[in-house]
């Protein structure tokens, strides 16, 4: 009977011993780059990865900017950091559209750029009827096109088309009579009216982000796309702290022609 109990104990160590070590090492063992090569058209760039992290004691996080929060980092200690590209595409086309979504190792990361849906309307009515001083028509239309006043989204959609406003220009228009200061107050004044849905175990369809999003300047980026963020990410740093090429003329010092 001991005997036979012998190579169970000794196999039973080695299996704890193995599982010891599987679970202390790998945060010590993941790879790390030593050099990264970056082939695209303004010419080859050598990006000396470890140097800047060890050498110039740069954290994880100053660039693998994914992992803010400290949730986020537990989790990136299991995974690899996601490639730039799956955030931050040569465009956001539809390839980008149809592939992202299987770029990420987890549901975690699409509320970085998925980041708000618009939950219930903050309106009240009734008390609305006492500013607009019984008007109905401040808001709703009249016996031409409604009968009787009703949701605006019987009829408003959320595209529009060139004869009938979008449901959000219709409402905000009339909104905006009287409440141009929260408009005026662009992407942040959105809040007083609507309430915003809990993003973090948000499942549902996502509304595109010009629905919410019009900036008045279309070439500026919501998210920056591969090119400006290498490009802002490696220059700016370099220009903050005054050393590494980032100046008009140091093109070379980072592209091999
Ligand atoms: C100075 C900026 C910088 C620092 C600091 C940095 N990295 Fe990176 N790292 C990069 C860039 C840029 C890439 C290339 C990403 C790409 O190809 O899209 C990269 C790639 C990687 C990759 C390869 C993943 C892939 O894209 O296939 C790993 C793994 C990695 N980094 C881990 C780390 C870890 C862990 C640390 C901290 C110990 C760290 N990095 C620090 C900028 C940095
Ligand atoms: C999981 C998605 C994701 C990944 C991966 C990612 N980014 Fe971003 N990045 C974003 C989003 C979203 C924004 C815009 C919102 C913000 O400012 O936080 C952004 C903003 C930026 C900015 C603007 C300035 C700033 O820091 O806010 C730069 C530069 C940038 N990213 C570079 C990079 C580089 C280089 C990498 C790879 C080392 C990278 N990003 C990886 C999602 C990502
Ligand atoms: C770097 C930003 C970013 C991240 C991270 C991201 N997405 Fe997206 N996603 C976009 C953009 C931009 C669009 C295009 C939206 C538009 O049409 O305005 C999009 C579109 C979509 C669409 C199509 C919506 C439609 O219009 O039909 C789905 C579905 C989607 N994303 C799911 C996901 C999921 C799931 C994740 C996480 C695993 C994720 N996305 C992570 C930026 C991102
Ligand atoms: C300040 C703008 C405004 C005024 C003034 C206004 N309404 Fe409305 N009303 C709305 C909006 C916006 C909705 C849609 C709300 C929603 O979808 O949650 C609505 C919805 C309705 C609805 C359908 C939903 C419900 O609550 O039953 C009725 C009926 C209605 N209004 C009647 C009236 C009448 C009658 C008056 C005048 C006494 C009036 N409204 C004045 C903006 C207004
Ligand atoms: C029964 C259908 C219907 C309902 C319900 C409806 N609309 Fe309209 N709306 C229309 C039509 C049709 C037009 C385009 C005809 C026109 O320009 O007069 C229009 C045009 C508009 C316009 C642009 C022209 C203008 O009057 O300034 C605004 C703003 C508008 N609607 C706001 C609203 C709001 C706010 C609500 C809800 C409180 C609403 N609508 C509910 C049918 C409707
Ligand atoms: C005729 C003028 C008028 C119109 C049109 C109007 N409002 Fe108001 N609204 C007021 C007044 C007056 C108040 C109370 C004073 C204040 O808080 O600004 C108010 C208050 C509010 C508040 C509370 C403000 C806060 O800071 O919490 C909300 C939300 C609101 N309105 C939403 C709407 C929406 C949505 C529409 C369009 C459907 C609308 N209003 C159209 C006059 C108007
Ligand atoms: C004064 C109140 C008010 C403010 C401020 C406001 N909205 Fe709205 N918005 C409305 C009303 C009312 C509707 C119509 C909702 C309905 O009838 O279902 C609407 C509809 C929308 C819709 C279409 C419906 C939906 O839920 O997707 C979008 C998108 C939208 N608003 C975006 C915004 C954004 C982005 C901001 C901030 C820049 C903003 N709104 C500020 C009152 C407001
Ligand atoms: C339902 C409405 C809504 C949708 C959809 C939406 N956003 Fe936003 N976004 C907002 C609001 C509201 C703010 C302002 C938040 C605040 O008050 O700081 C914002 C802020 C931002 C910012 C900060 C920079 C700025 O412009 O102030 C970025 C970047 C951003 N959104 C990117 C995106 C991207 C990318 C998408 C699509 C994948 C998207 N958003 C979809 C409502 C939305
Ligand atoms: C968060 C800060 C930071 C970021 C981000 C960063 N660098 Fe640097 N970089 C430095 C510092 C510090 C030095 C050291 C310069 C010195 O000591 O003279 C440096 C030096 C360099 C040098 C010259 C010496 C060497 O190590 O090769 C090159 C080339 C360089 N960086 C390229 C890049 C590229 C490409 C990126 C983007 C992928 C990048 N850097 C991102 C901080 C940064
Ligand atoms: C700090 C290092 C650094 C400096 C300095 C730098 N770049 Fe870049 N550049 C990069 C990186 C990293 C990429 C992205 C590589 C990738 O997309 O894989 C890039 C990409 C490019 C691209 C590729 C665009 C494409 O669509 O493929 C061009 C063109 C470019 N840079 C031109 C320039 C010019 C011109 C200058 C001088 C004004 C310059 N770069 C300075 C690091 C640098």
């Amino acid at each position: 009977m001991q005997k036979r109990h012998i190579p169970i104990t000794v196999v039973v160590c080695l299996l704890l011993a193995v599982a010891l070590a599987g679970y202390l090492l790998p945060a010590t063992a993941q790879k790390l780059p030593v050099r990264i090569l970056f082939h695209n058209n303004g010419g080859r760039v050598i990006f000396s990865h470890l140097r800047h992290h060890r050498n110039y004691e740069i954290a994880c996080v100053q660039c693998h900017h994914e992992t803010k929060t400290e949730h986020d980092r537990q989790q990136a200690a299991k995974a690899e950091p996601v490639p730039c590209g799956s955030c931050h595409p040569a465009s956001f086309d539809q390839d980008y559209i149809a592939e992202h979504v299987n770029s990420f190792p987890d549901k975690s990361y699409c509320v970085k750029c998925h980041h708000a849906e618009f939950g219930e309307l903050a309106f009240d009515h009734e008390a609305h009827k006492e500013y607009a001083f019984d008007d109905c028509q401040a808001c709703h239309h009249g016996p031409d096109i409604e009968d009787e006043p009703g949701h605006c989204n019987q009829c408003h959609d959320l595209a529009g088309d060139e004869y009938m406003p979008s449901l959000r220009d219709a409402a905000h228009k009339r909104c905006a009579t009287c409440h141009d200061d929260m408009f005026d107050k662009g992407i942040k004044g959105c809040s007083p009216c609507h309430r915003m849905k809990d993003m973090t175990n948000y499942s549902g369809s996502y509304t595109p982000c010009q629905q919410c999003h019009r900036t008045p300047n279309p070439d500026r980026e919501l998210v920056l796309t591969r090119t400006n963020a290498f490009h802002d990410q490696c220059m700016n740093c370099h220009r903050d702290l005054q050393k590494g090429p980032y100046g008009e003329n140091d093109c070379d010092k980072c592209h091999i022609r």
